[in-house]
Protein backbone atom coordinates (compact mmCIF):
# COMPACT_ATOMS: atom_id res chain seq x y z
CA UNK A 1 0.00 0.00 0.00
CA UNK A 2 1.86 3.54 -1.01
CA UNK A 3 1.60 6.51 1.71
CA UNK A 4 1.67 9.87 0.39
CA UNK A 5 1.92 11.07 3.69
CA UNK A 6 3.25 9.42 6.33
CA UNK A 7 3.82 11.18 10.12
CA UNK A 8 5.81 8.90 13.08
CA UNK A 9 5.47 10.69 16.59
CA UNK A 10 5.63 13.92 16.12
CA UNK A 11 6.23 16.63 19.00
CA UNK A 12 6.06 20.18 19.07
CA UNK A 13 6.43 22.75 21.54
CA UNK A 14 6.36 26.39 21.47
CA UNK A 15 8.62 27.83 23.58
CA UNK A 16 7.26 31.35 23.56
CA UNK A 17 6.25 33.06 25.93
CA UNK A 18 6.43 29.91 28.14
CA UNK A 19 6.78 26.44 27.02
CA UNK A 20 3.47 24.81 25.30
CA UNK A 21 3.40 21.15 24.14
CA UNK A 22 1.44 22.21 21.24
CA UNK A 23 1.48 18.29 19.51
CA UNK A 24 1.64 15.33 21.26
CA UNK A 25 2.75 12.02 19.37
CA UNK A 26 1.21 12.55 16.25
CA UNK A 27 1.26 9.47 13.92
CA UNK A 28 -1.14 8.94 10.71
CA UNK A 29 -1.06 8.45 7.32
CA UNK A 30 -2.58 9.59 4.16
CA UNK A 31 -2.86 6.91 1.46
CA UNK A 32 -2.49 7.96 -2.86
CA UNK A 33 -6.29 9.07 -3.65
CA UNK A 34 -7.57 9.36 0.06
CA UNK A 35 -9.37 12.84 0.78
CA UNK A 36 -9.31 12.94 4.75
CA UNK A 37 -10.18 16.05 6.79
CA UNK A 38 -8.86 16.97 10.11
CA UNK A 39 -11.23 18.38 12.90
CA UNK A 40 -11.41 19.52 16.25
CA UNK A 41 -12.07 22.67 18.25
CA UNK A 42 -10.02 25.96 17.83
CA UNK A 43 -6.65 25.89 19.77
CA UNK A 44 -6.25 21.92 19.35
CA UNK A 45 -3.29 22.07 16.83
CA UNK A 46 -4.72 21.39 13.80
CA UNK A 47 -3.00 24.60 11.80
CA UNK A 48 0.18 23.96 13.23
CA UNK A 49 0.45 20.28 12.42
CA UNK A 50 -0.58 20.99 8.34
CA UNK A 51 2.20 23.89 8.83
CA UNK A 52 4.70 20.71 9.68
CA UNK A 53 2.87 18.51 7.07
CA UNK A 54 3.32 20.62 4.34
CA UNK A 55 7.46 21.15 5.36
CA UNK A 56 7.22 24.70 5.73
CA UNK A 57 7.72 24.51 9.68
CA UNK A 58 11.25 22.51 10.60
CA UNK A 59 10.97 22.73 14.30
CA UNK A 60 9.57 19.71 16.08
CA UNK A 61 10.93 16.32 16.79
CA UNK A 62 9.98 12.59 14.86
CA UNK A 63 9.24 12.31 11.39
CA UNK A 64 8.06 13.12 8.36
CA UNK A 65 8.00 11.26 5.37
CA UNK A 66 6.20 12.33 1.89
CA UNK A 67 5.66 9.81 -0.74
CA UNK A 68 7.88 7.41 1.07
CA UNK A 69 10.83 9.51 1.24
CA UNK A 70 11.99 11.07 4.64
CA UNK A 71 11.49 14.61 4.73
CA UNK A 72 12.77 15.84 8.41
CA UNK A 73 15.98 17.00 8.56
CA UNK A 74 16.61 18.25 4.85
CA UNK A 75 17.72 21.33 4.01
CA UNK A 76 15.39 24.61 3.10
CA UNK A 77 16.36 24.44 -0.11
CA UNK A 78 15.64 20.46 -0.76
CA UNK A 79 12.51 21.20 1.44
CA UNK A 80 11.55 24.30 -0.94
CA UNK A 81 11.69 21.71 -3.90
CA UNK A 82 9.74 19.17 -2.11
CA UNK A 83 6.90 21.36 -1.70
CA UNK A 84 6.98 22.83 -4.98
CA UNK A 85 6.90 19.43 -6.46
CA UNK A 86 4.81 17.37 -4.41
CA UNK A 87 2.50 19.40 -2.32
CA UNK A 88 -0.54 22.18 -3.26
CA UNK A 89 -1.92 24.63 -0.53
CA UNK A 90 -5.11 26.44 -0.17
CA UNK A 91 -5.86 28.66 2.55
CA UNK A 92 -9.08 30.26 4.18
CA UNK A 93 -8.23 33.37 2.56
CA UNK A 94 -6.84 32.97 -0.92
CA UNK A 95 -3.24 35.00 -0.95
CA UNK A 96 -3.71 35.80 -4.58
CA UNK A 97 -1.86 38.84 -6.34
CA UNK A 98 -4.26 41.61 -6.61
CA UNK A 99 -2.52 43.27 -9.42
CA UNK A 100 -1.83 40.26 -11.87
CA UNK A 101 -4.01 38.44 -13.96
CA UNK A 102 -5.96 35.32 -12.66
CA UNK A 103 -3.80 33.09 -15.61
CA UNK A 104 -0.56 34.80 -14.28
CA UNK A 105 -1.39 34.17 -10.70
CA UNK A 106 -1.85 30.27 -11.83
CA UNK A 107 1.23 30.17 -13.60
CA UNK A 108 3.57 31.44 -10.52
CA UNK A 109 4.59 28.31 -8.60
CA UNK A 110 5.20 26.57 -12.31
CA UNK A 111 7.51 29.08 -13.10
CA UNK A 112 8.88 28.84 -9.83
CA UNK A 113 9.47 25.22 -10.40
CA UNK A 114 11.33 25.84 -13.45
CA UNK A 115 10.60 22.17 -14.58
CA UNK A 116 8.31 23.33 -18.03
CA UNK A 117 9.03 26.00 -20.73
CA UNK A 118 6.56 29.45 -19.92
CA UNK A 119 4.33 28.22 -22.71
CA UNK A 120 4.35 25.02 -21.32
CA UNK A 121 3.35 26.52 -18.25
CA UNK A 122 0.59 28.59 -19.82
CA UNK A 123 -1.01 25.51 -21.65
CA UNK A 124 -1.27 24.11 -18.39
CA UNK A 125 -2.41 26.65 -16.27
CA UNK A 126 -5.19 27.28 -18.89
CA UNK A 127 -6.34 23.30 -18.66
CA UNK A 128 -6.60 23.93 -14.87
CA UNK A 129 -8.98 26.43 -15.11
CA UNK A 130 -11.07 24.85 -17.72
CA UNK A 131 -11.04 21.93 -15.65
CA UNK A 132 -12.21 24.20 -12.66
CA UNK A 133 -15.01 25.90 -15.53
CA UNK A 134 -13.62 29.38 -14.89
CA UNK A 135 -11.60 29.47 -18.52
CA UNK A 136 -12.89 32.62 -18.82
CA UNK A 137 -11.91 34.44 -16.33
CA UNK A 138 -7.83 33.47 -17.14
CA UNK A 139 -7.17 37.47 -18.63
CA UNK A 140 -8.93 38.96 -15.87
CA UNK A 141 -7.39 41.04 -12.70
CA UNK A 142 -7.14 39.30 -9.65
CA UNK A 143 -8.83 42.19 -7.63
CA UNK A 144 -11.88 41.84 -9.85
CA UNK A 145 -13.10 38.32 -9.22
CA UNK A 146 -15.12 37.24 -6.65
CA UNK A 147 -14.63 35.61 -3.36
CA UNK A 148 -15.94 32.19 -4.90
CA UNK A 149 -13.68 32.83 -8.08
CA UNK A 150 -11.02 33.31 -6.33
CA UNK A 151 -11.24 30.42 -4.07
CA UNK A 152 -11.26 28.45 -7.49
CA UNK A 153 -8.26 30.07 -9.18
CA UNK A 154 -6.49 29.39 -5.85
CA UNK A 155 -7.36 25.92 -6.10
CA UNK A 156 -6.02 25.93 -9.63
CA UNK A 157 -2.81 27.40 -8.38
CA UNK A 158 -2.57 24.60 -5.82
CA UNK A 159 -2.35 22.01 -9.04
CA UNK A 160 -0.37 23.64 -11.34
CA UNK A 161 2.69 21.56 -10.74
CA UNK A 162 0.37 18.11 -10.18
CA UNK A 163 1.36 17.77 -6.15
CA UNK A 164 0.81 14.43 -5.19
CA UNK A 165 -1.28 15.94 -2.30
CA UNK A 166 -3.50 18.81 -1.68
CA UNK A 167 -3.29 20.41 1.90
CA UNK A 168 -6.20 22.57 3.13
CA UNK A 169 -6.37 24.69 5.82
CA UNK A 170 -10.10 25.60 5.87
CA UNK A 171 -10.05 26.61 2.52
CA UNK A 172 -14.30 26.75 2.81
CA UNK A 173 -13.85 29.00 5.94
CA UNK A 174 -14.23 31.96 4.42
CA UNK A 175 -16.73 30.77 1.88
CA UNK A 176 -21.00 30.92 1.50
CA UNK A 177 -22.73 27.42 1.25
CA UNK A 178 -23.16 27.60 -2.02
CA UNK A 179 -19.07 28.24 -2.68
CA UNK A 180 -18.06 25.81 -0.47
CA UNK A 181 -20.49 23.15 -1.92
CA UNK A 182 -18.44 23.77 -5.27
CA UNK A 183 -15.26 23.57 -3.77
CA UNK A 184 -16.05 20.32 -2.16
CA UNK A 185 -16.95 18.99 -4.78
CA UNK A 186 -14.18 19.99 -7.06
CA UNK A 187 -12.12 17.96 -4.36
CA UNK A 188 -13.99 14.69 -4.50
CA UNK A 189 -13.66 14.90 -8.90
CA UNK A 190 -9.94 15.68 -7.89
CA UNK A 191 -9.63 12.64 -6.14
CA UNK A 192 -12.23 10.86 -8.44
CA UNK A 193 -10.88 11.45 -11.46
CA UNK A 194 -7.17 11.83 -10.94
CA UNK A 195 -5.99 9.81 -7.83
CA UNK A 196 -5.03 12.69 -5.76
CA UNK A 197 -4.98 12.71 -2.53
CA UNK A 198 -6.28 15.28 0.16
CA UNK A 199 -5.91 16.98 3.40
CA UNK A 200 -8.32 19.43 4.70
CA UNK A 201 -8.97 21.03 7.73
CA UNK A 202 -12.66 21.93 8.46
CA UNK A 203 -14.95 22.97 10.41
CA UNK A 204 -17.64 21.99 8.54
CA UNK A 205 -18.96 18.08 9.56
CA UNK A 206 -21.11 17.90 6.62
CA UNK A 207 -18.18 18.51 4.30
CA UNK A 208 -16.10 16.16 6.70
CA UNK A 209 -18.83 13.48 6.65
CA UNK A 210 -18.94 13.60 2.79
CA UNK A 211 -15.04 12.42 2.69
CA UNK A 212 -13.49 9.42 3.63
CA UNK A 213 -12.36 9.91 6.63
CA UNK A 214 -12.17 12.16 9.77
CA UNK A 215 -8.95 12.72 12.04
CA UNK A 216 -10.14 13.97 14.74
CA UNK A 217 -7.73 16.89 17.27
CA UNK A 218 -7.90 18.04 21.22
CA UNK A 219 -5.50 19.32 23.06
CA UNK A 220 -3.07 18.42 20.37
CA UNK A 221 -3.42 14.58 20.35
CA UNK A 222 -5.52 12.70 17.61
CA UNK A 223 -8.34 11.23 19.71
CA UNK A 224 -9.89 9.54 16.14
CA UNK A 225 -8.60 8.76 12.85
N1 LIG B 1 3.63 31.08 17.39
C1 LIG B 1 2.98 30.61 18.47
N2 LIG B 1 3.51 30.76 19.71
C2 LIG B 1 2.87 30.27 20.81
N3 LIG B 1 1.68 29.62 20.76
C3 LIG B 1 1.10 29.46 19.56
C4 LIG B 1 1.70 29.95 18.35
N4 LIG B 1 0.88 29.63 17.31
C5 LIG B 1 -0.17 28.99 17.84
N5 LIG B 1 -0.06 28.88 19.19
C6 LIG B 1 -1.00 28.21 20.10
O1 LIG B 1 -1.01 26.82 19.75
C7 LIG B 1 -2.32 26.27 19.86
C8 LIG B 1 -2.72 25.63 18.57
O2 LIG B 1 -2.87 26.63 17.57
P1 LIG B 1 -3.37 26.28 16.10
O3 LIG B 1 -2.50 25.22 15.54
O4 LIG B 1 -3.46 27.56 15.35
O5 LIG B 1 -4.82 25.68 16.40
P2 LIG B 1 -6.07 25.43 15.41
O6 LIG B 1 -5.60 25.62 14.01
O7 LIG B 1 -6.51 24.04 15.72
O8 LIG B 1 -7.10 26.42 15.82
C9 LIG B 1 -3.22 27.43 20.31
O9 LIG B 1 -3.38 27.34 21.71
C10 LIG B 1 -2.44 28.66 19.90
O10 LIG B 1 -2.73 29.73 20.77
MG1 LIG C 1 -6.23 26.94 12.53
Amino acid sequence: MKYVLEARHIDKHFKKPVDFHVLKDISFTVRQGEFATVMGKSGSGKSTLLYILSTMDTDYTGELYLNGGLVTGKSHQILSRIRNEHIGFVFQFHYLLSEFSVLENVMLPGKKLGARTEEQIERDAREKLEMLNIGYLAEKRASRISGGEKQRVAIARALINNPTILMGDEPTGNLDSYNAENVLQIFTRLKEEQGLSLLVVTHDLDFAQRTDRIIEMEDGRIIKS
